[in-house]
């Protein structure tokens, strides 16, 4: 299996980058203080997907949203990493095909898609570098 790494340093919060693993795209996002408030007061039992961001996220290091960049409905690229402000009526993605909006942990709030966007294995080598896989 390969894995691949990647340099986080320069992903200021508020942004997000994409990068690819295993020929798929993946998206790291630098979430805002308002970003993670704002997933942390969704009630869970409202979500069809139900996660928390600390459950999709690592301990300490909440503000770092890594998820594939694959709409979990048919497999069209979401918009929101790095296409400014189109993030959808969620503030996290949004998949242009048949209209599924994320939210700011990456989990689907409405549209067609049946579950959030899924979030690969990784750990972080150092505080600037990621391996994904
Ligand atoms: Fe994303 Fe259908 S593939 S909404």
């Amino acid at each position: 299996a390969s894995s691949t790494e990647v340099d986080i340093s320069s992903v200021q919060p508020g942004q997000a980058i994409k990068a690819v693993f295993r020929k798929q795209p993946v998206f790291i996002r630098n979430l805002t203080p308002a970003e993670i408030a704002q997933a942390n007061k969704v009630p869970i039992s409202s979500l069809r997907d139900p996660q928390t961001l600390a459950e999709r996220t690592k301990e300490g290091k909440q503000n770092w949203l890594i998820t594939m960049g694959v709409c979990t409905h048919l497999g069209c690229v979401p918009l929101g990493a790095g296409e400014g402000e189109t993030k959808g009526e969620f503030g996290g993605y949004f998949c242009p095909c048949h209209g599924s909006h994320y939210d700011t942990a990456a989990r689907i709030r409405k549209g067609p898609a049946p579950t959030n966007l899924l979030v690969p294995e990784y750990a972080f080598v150092s505080d600037s570098v990621v391996k994904i896989g």
